[in-house]
């Protein structure tokens, strides 16, 4: 480390997810009503760059830049999040922090940009904090416990592959606090499998998340949802174990249209999907009804599709997507990702 006046950095790279069975509804300090997993992505990231020095005054510690610019509200927001995880980094009470990120996606994309972020920005912080002291639990597992606190989709990005958030008697040693990998319960056609992106729009989103988990408070199909999302869970424990892509189809589908399905019945009521959603869904399942080609569509709290499938039908998705869905994305954006091997740091001091 340089002398206490200069700032030294850190720097990680890291990427968002894609919920199979989904996190919707939340108590608490930003725990789960009920457990999620998901892959995580590769190409779809955020850098974030942390720079710290010892505090020279009382001054604020803050600074916050997206792309190279000022942001005012991402800032407050990542004020208000480092009052709440001083308490379990207090090395960071003696420190000034600017932090410089971005993203490899637009941010408006509908891809989970606040998985990335703060899942980059608590790995960050844990790597700075454990220079001073040493940290309250295991490095990841502390780090996902401070991106849960920021959003809680986010705790399952400090890991890559197959990754699971939340108490369940499916899976051991599960946590509602932070998430775990979940690798070695994989089939390998898994482990490659591609999720290309398909942009249906990329408006704001039309219901903030905080506000879309609220609405399972009270929800006419409050209990019936976390019953089914278990149910899903020890479904999809054995396609995934096994390499049951017809039954994984079943599930993520059935999980992405339940989600929706929770918004439309909620009240106040959001529709989030947009007539070209539902045409790329119904050429989604008339494709693979023609082709027997297993590939799935999911869809987070917005518009946009995911489209699932394995490595050795790529080329021929290409060109279904090409052909046949990409003219109703908006300016034909596409983005072909894959599951990834997880956060990567740079330690640049
Ligand atoms: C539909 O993680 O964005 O993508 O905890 O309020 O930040 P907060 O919510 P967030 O919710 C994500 C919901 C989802 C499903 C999922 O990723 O599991």
């Amino acid at each position: 480390m340089n002398t206490e006046m200069n700032w030294n950095s850190v720097c990680w790279k890291s990427p968002s997810n894609i919920a199979l069975v989904k996190y919707w509804g939340k108590y608490g300090q930003q725990l789960p009503r009920n457990a999620s997993i998901s892959f995580t992505l590769d190409k779809s990231y955020s850098q974030t760059t942390i720079f710290f020095r010892k505090r020279q005054s009382d001054q604020l510690l803050l600074d916050f830049q997206l792309k190279g610019q000022s942001n005012e509200a991402f800032q407050l927001r990542i004020a208000k999040y480092l009052d709440r995880i001083v308490e379990t980094l207090p090395a960071l009470n003696d420190l000034e922090l600017r932090i410089e990120t971005e993203n490899t996606f637009p941010h408006s994309a509908g891809i989970a940009s606040s998985a990335s972020g703060f899942s980059a920005i608590a790995l960050g912080l844990c790597s700075i904090a454990e220079k001073y002291e040493p940290l309250p639990r295991e490095f990841f597992q502390t780090a996902s416990c401070l991106a849960r606190l920021g959003s809680g989709s986010a705790a399952r990005s400090v890991y890559g592959g197959a990754v699971l958030w939340g108490e369940t008697n499916w899976y051991q040693q599960t946590a509602n606090e932070y998430a775990i990998p979940v690798n070695t319960e994989i089939h390998p056609v898994f482990a490659s499998y591609r999720d290309s992106i398909l942009i249906v729009s990329d408006g704001i989103k039309a219901v903030s998340s905080t506000i879309g988990h609220s609405l399972m408070h009270e929800h006419d199909f409050e209990h019936a949802r976390f019953a089914q999302a278990d149910q899903n869970l020890k479904k999809l424990q054995m396609a995934l174990q096994t390499g049951n892509q017809t039954e994984f189809v079943q599930i993520v589908e059935n999980e992405a249209l339940s989600l929706h399905a929770m918004m439309m019945t909620s009240k106040p009521w959001f529709l989030l999907m947009k007539p070209e959603t539902l045409e790329i869904i119904h050429r989604i399942s008339y494709y693979r009804e023609r082709k027997k080609i297993p590939i799935a569509f999911t869809l987070d709290a917005g518009p946009n599709i995911h489209l699932l499938y394995p490595e050795s039908a790529e080329t021929e998705i290409h060109a279904f997507i090409h052909e046949e869905l990409e003219s109703f994305c908006y300016q034909k954006q596409v983005i072909h990702d894959k599951v990834g091997a997880g956060p990567k740091v740079f330690d640049l001091s």
